[in-house]
This record gives structure tokens, C-alpha cells and sequence, in this order.
């Protein structure tokens, strides 16, 4: 069924660059040509496609790029792109492959994936602490390798006291549809600079970025309270708790946080980046009365991240290849859930048929410095966020039950506000969403539509949800 409404909804939205493509051939040997030298590719009907090249993360959506390309240089990258295009492939980049429905186009030519591993190179400039980091590079090296550089970090996703990601980067080298590499800043090809910070994928290829670091933080404190069973009403009035704490616009900028719902539990979870006595001080165990408490010190960073990336492989079914579904939504300071909302989501979630019993709500604090920034200053439009919800729910023996999707989409509707356009997050590749654009970029959408009609007319960098060019 998911797999039904997936094909359509992305045949639905399918650009008028590419149809019944018979240009298969052409396009084989100009891949090769391009690759001849270094590097490799791998075409969809090669033996071990899928588990050895194409790699699903998601197993419930079907993805049969045409074919999967290992670049070693931007000039490749370059190369590949001119390809596709040339020949009517849409083109996706891949990274760490997390936004599991990017590379699911309609039809049987799937489109061209660029999966960006072999792009390792990186320098540090010890003068302004900029760090280049190739474009293929995984968190975890990245961690690792400004550490390594001087003791030096950067926000993982997003981060109260030093922003997203995103607003890390101050530069980057980019190939756009037409395949010429140019370099973005807020000096050059400012318009690209702005796209690529929060819609990337429906731009252009970063092979390179170039972000500004932080000294690493030093003792930082993890913690975590958690209340097994509970009632329906003792696990509402401890969310009521944390959501009202973390609303506090006063709330220090050391204290991450994250609430997660699962089958018989309620967790509150995060790390607050300061000495042991500071966080004593807060007395957040006083704040959570009746749920029970740990708090780990630790005095490296690499050791945290470390601890960090093991819970992360915990999640979605222990780090392998999963079928799941999975939902957003958000909440600013000004219209966050009433109680009576809550205790309609706790009552909806104790009486109602979710499918599993493997599922999860992580209601994640988006607040501090990266709602500092406005929110035409980059193409990340949800500034203005103080809670986001993403929602799991995953089968590990096959499809995806209606009954699964009909609980996360019941969720969403119970809770979601409907005062304030719904609001998804870009880094979640949602392809039931009908409005995904909407969704994702908001205010900033028709600015983009403007800019991807200038660069990318025909639409060679497409996702099943990524901006369409505005008519010129
Ligand atoms: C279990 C899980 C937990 C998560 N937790 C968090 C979290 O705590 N905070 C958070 O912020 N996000 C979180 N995310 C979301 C995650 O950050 C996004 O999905 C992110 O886009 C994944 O990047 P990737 O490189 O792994 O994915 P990919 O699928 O490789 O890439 C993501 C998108 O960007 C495009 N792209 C990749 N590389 C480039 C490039 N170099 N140039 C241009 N386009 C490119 C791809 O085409 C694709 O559209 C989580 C996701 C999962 C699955
Ligand atoms: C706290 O932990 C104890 C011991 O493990 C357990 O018996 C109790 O149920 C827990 N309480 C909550 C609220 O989770
Ligand atoms: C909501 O519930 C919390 C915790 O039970 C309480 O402190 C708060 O006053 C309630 N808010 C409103 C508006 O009633
Ligand atoms: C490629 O596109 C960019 C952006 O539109 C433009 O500035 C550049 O001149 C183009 N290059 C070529 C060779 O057409």
C-alpha cells in the first residue's frame, strides 16, 4: 500500500525533463568515460545493485537509481552531472544516505546518484580556525578531525548555544546543473550560497564546504530521566513539566534537550555543556519530580560524540536497514500544546491501535542561538521553531502496516497547530507529504523557485519534494 501511494505520489510530481527516458545506453557509456581514470560506477540490473551500491537505509521505499557514481574529484562530480543531463537523468548527491526517499523517481530510469564517499580531503587554516572539509565527509570524521586540528568543533544538527549546522558554513564549491564548478559565499554566487544552506539538494553538489569552528566544549554533563509505565495522567503532567521548562525563554544555552516517547516509557535525554556544579544547580531532577535520574560527566568531547553516535545506532532497529514511516511537525514559543492538547495525545496514544510495539515520538528543543537568525537569511526557513516532533514507527520483518502509518498521521493531526502553516523538517524526506515543499522551506519557497529557474531550469537536481522552477 505505502509502496503503491509512493509511486504514484512521486509519478504525480514527476518534472517534464525526464519521461520514458531511452537514452539509457547513451548515458552508460558517457558514465563510464567520465570514470574512466579513478573512481567507479555501478548501473541498476548489476549484480549486488542494491545491497552493495544503492544501500537502502529505508527498506519500505523503493529506490532504483539508474546509476550509483563514486567520484574521487569535483571535476568527476562535474562530469557525472553533464551526463545526466545531458541525457534527461535527474541527479541526487548522497552522503551518509540518512534521507532514505531521495533517490525514488518515478519510472523505471531512476535518476543518477553521486554518492560523495571518496571526497575525504581536508585542511584546517590556523588563522581564522576555518576548517575544508570534502563533501563526502560522515559527522563522526568530521568530529574527529577537527579535534585533531587544534581541538576544534562544530554543531552537530542543531545546537542552543552555537547554531545549526548550516550556520556554520562560510563557503563552499558547488557544481550546478549546467556541471561548471563555481565557489559560494556571501561575496560570490551569493544567491547559490543562500540555496545550498537548507535546500541543497534540489541546487547543485557541495564537494567541498568551508565552515568556521569552535574550540571543543570541555566537561560537559549527559543526562537522563526516565518514567517506566507511569499513568496516562502521571506521563502528561511530566511532559506539561519539560515543555514548559524548556519554553522558558530564559533557559541557558548549555542545555540541550529531547523528550522520547516509546511503548510504556517516557524519556527525557540531552547534554548540557558545562561543569558538573552548574548543572547541580539547575536542579533539573526538582523539575522532573517522580521520573528517575543519571548524570554521566564527561571531559572530552570526542568521548561524548562517541557515547552520542552509540545511542543514535540504537535507534531506528539498532543502525541496520529498517522498514519504517516516519512524520514531523513543529511548535513555536507562541503556540505550543495547551495541557488539554497533551492529555488528548497521552489518552489518543494509551487506547489507540499503533501496529507495533516498536515506535517512537522524539519531541527534539530547537531553541537558542539557531532562532537568533533570520529566516530569509537562509533557505532554512523554520527560525522561528522552538519544538520539533519526529516520529518513528518501524516494522523489522516487512512492509509498513496502513495501521502503523494511520497511528504516526492520528499523532500529527492531534497535535499539530492549525494557526500557523504546517511545518516539516528538511532533513526528512517525507514523500506521503502532498505540500512537501511548503512544508519544508515556508516563506523562503518562492525564492527559491526563483533561484532554481535560474540555475536550474530543467530540473536536474530533484527529490521527490525539492523546490520546481519558477516559469520564467
Ligand atoms: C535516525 C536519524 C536521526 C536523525 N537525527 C537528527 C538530528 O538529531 N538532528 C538533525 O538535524 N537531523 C537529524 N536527522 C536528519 C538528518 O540530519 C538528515 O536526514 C540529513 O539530511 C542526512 O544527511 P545524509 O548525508 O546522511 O543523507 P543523504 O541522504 O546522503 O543526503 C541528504 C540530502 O542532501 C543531499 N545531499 C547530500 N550531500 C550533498 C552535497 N554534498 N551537496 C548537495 N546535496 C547533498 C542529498 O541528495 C539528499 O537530498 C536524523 C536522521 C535519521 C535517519
Ligand atoms: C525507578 O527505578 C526503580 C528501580 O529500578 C524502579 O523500581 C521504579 O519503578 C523506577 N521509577 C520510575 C518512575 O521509573
Ligand atoms: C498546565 O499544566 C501545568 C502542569 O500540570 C500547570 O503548571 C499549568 O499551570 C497548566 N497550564 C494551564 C494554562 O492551565
Ligand atoms: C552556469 O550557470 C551559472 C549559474 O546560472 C552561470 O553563472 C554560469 O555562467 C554558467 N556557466 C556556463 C559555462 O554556462
Amino acid at each position: 500500500m505505502v509502496v503503491l501511494r509512493n509511486v504514484l505520489l512521486t509519478l504525480g510530481v514527476a518534472s517534464t525533463a525526464i519521461a520514458g527516458n531511452s537514452n539509457g545506453e547513451k548515458l552508460k557509456t558517457c558514465l563510464k568515460y567520465a570514470l574512466t581514470d579513478s573512481g567507479r560506477v555501478a548501473f541498476a540490473g548489476d549484480p549486488l545493485y542494491q545491497v552493495a551500491d544503492v544501500k537502502r537505509y529505508n527498506l519500505n521505499i523503493p529506490v532504483t537509481p539508474a546509476a550509483v557514481t563514486f567520484p574521487t574529484s569535483s571535476h568527476q562530480v562535474a562530469a557525472i552531472v553533464k551526463c545526466a543531463a545531458d541525457n534527461r537523468y535527474h541527479v541526487q548527491a548522497k552522503s551518509g544516505g540518512h534521507s532514505y526517499a531521495n533517490y525514488c523517481l518515478g519510472g523505471t530510469d531512476g535518476a543518477v546518484v553521486v554518492d560523495l564517499k571518496n571526497l575525504q580531503q581536508f585542511s584546517m587554516d590556523n588563522t581564522n580556525w576555518h576548517a575544508t572539509i570534502g563533501g563526502g565527509t560522515l559527522l563522526g570524521d568530521v568530529t574527529q578531525r577537527l579535534h585533531d586540528a587544534g581541538g576544534r568543533a562544530m554543531s552537530h544538527g542543531t545546537c542552543p548555544q552555537f547554531g545549526a549546522a548550516l550556520d556554520h558554513i562560510v563557503g563552499a564549491e558547488v557544481v550546478l546543473a549546467n556541471s561548471s564548478i563555481v565557489h559560494a559565499s556571501e561575496s560570490e554566487n551569493q544567491d547559490v550560497f543562500w540555496a545550498i544552506k537548507g535546500a541543497a539538494s534540489g541546487f547543485g553538489i557541495v564537494t567541498e564546504f568551508t565552515v568556521r569552528t569552535e574550540p571543543e566544549p570541555g566537561t560537559a554533563v549527559k543526562y537522563e530521566y526516565t518514567l517506566k509505565i507511569g499513568s496516562t495522567q502521571e506521563r502528561a503532567s511530566l511532559f506539561k513539566q519539560w515543555q514548559a521548562y524548556i519554553s522558558d525563554p530564559q533557559l541557558t544555552r548549555k542545555l540541550a534537550s529531547t523528550l522520547t516517547l516509546l511503548e510504556d516509557t517516557l524519556i527525557i535525554t540531552g547534554t548540557f555543556f558545562g561543569t558538573e556544579e552548574e548543572y547541580e544547580a539547575l536542579d533539573i531532577g526538582g523539575q522532573f519530580p517522580g521520573a528517575n535520574g543519571t548524570a554521566i560527566v564527561f571531559q572530552d568531547w570526542l568521548g561524548l560524540v562517541g557515547d552520542w553516535a552509540e545511542e543514535a545506532a540504537l535507534e531506528l532497529g539498532g543502525g541496520v536497514a529498517s522498514n519504517f514511516y516516519s512524520k514531523s511537525t513543529a511548535w513555536t514559543p507562541k503556540n505550543i500544546m495547551s495541557n488539554e492538547t497533551i492529555d488528548s495525545l497521552f489518552d489518543y496514544i494509551d487506547t489507540a491501535d499503533k501496529g507495533t510495539l516498536i515506535w517512537f515520538l522524539l519531541f527534539d528543543f530547537q531553541g537558542g542561538y539557531t532562532n537568533d537568525i533570520p529566516t530569509d537569511a537562509t533557505a532554512y526557513a523554520h527560525r522561528d521553531v522552538l519544538l520539533w516532533l519526529q516520529s518513528y514507527s518501524i516494522n523489522l520483518l516487512g512492509s509498513v502496516s496502513q495501521t502503523q502509518i494511520d497511528f504516526l498521521d492520528q499523532v500529527n493531526k492531534l497535535i499539530t497547530p492549525d494557526d500557523h502553516p504546517y511545518a516539516a523538517y528538511p532533513g526528512y524526506v517525507d514523500p506521503l507529504m502532498s505540500n512537501g515543499a511548503e512544508a519544508y522551506w515556508g516563506s523562503n519557497l518562492a525564492r527559491l523557485q526563483r533561484i532554481k529557474g535560474d540555475i536550474d531550469p530543467d530540473n536536474v537536481f530533484r527529490n521527490p519534494q525539492s523546490p520546481m522552477p519558477a516559469l520564467r
